[in-house]
């Protein structure tokens, strides 16, 4: 049991720090029962443990999509490249059909997959807990792609690749 401190980061502090965070970015997705596809761009993704293959991604609870994760037991995890900051945008924002024109690998299992980014992952849902204003959705690897390529990188509240963010902090 932890005891909660008293606030004492405001928002804007908090976010100003994770903002010197460097990250990949990935877009997760899933198909809920009726075939329809959904999916958001994700920072918060990150590898959990070796052996059994686990990962989490967190999703906040205000998410359009969040109760389809919640009630479905697959995902798939998409890294981007450095060239798919468009597909990152349009994976973070409220339009309706964030799919179309997408050109998508499946699964076995239906998971949609983006094409052309760096790796993709289908996981298994294997554990999700509340925490905050989020649900960390914590999946088993069931099957991992990786390509070749240099990745997209969220850094200071923007997209960049590896070689545009060092020479612009060089
Ligand atoms: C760089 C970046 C990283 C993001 N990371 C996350 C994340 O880890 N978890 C999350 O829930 N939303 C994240 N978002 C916001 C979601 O992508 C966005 O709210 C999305 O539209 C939610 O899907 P919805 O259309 O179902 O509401 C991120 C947005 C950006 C631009």
């Amino acid at each position: 049991m932890f005891v909660t401190a008293s606030p004492v980061v405001t928002s804007q502090e908090f976010r100003a720090a994770m903002a010197r965070f460097t990250s990949g970015i990935a877009i997760v997705t899933t198909t809920d029962r009726n075939g329809t596809d959904h999916g958001f761009t994700a920072s918060s993704f990150t590898s959990v443990s070796l052996d059994p293959p686990l990962v989490l991604v967190c999703i906040a609870r205000s998410a359009r999509c969040h109760p389809v994760f919640r009630q479905e037991h697959r995902f798939g995890v998409s890294i981007l490249a450095s060239g798919q900051g468009t597909l990152a945008q349009r994976f973070a924002s409220s339009s309706d059909d964030k799919f179309q024109d997408v050109a998508v690998t499946r699964t076995d299992h239906g998971t949609p997959l983006i094409h052309g980014a760096l790796c993709t992952l289908e996981c298994e849902t294997n554990a999700q807990y509340d925490s905050g204003d989020h649900t960390i959705l914590v999946g088993r690897v069931a099957e991992a792609v990786c390509g070749d390529g240099s990745p997209l990188v969220w850094y200071g509240r923007g997209f960049h690749s590896l070689a545009a963010l060092s020479h612009a902090l060089a």
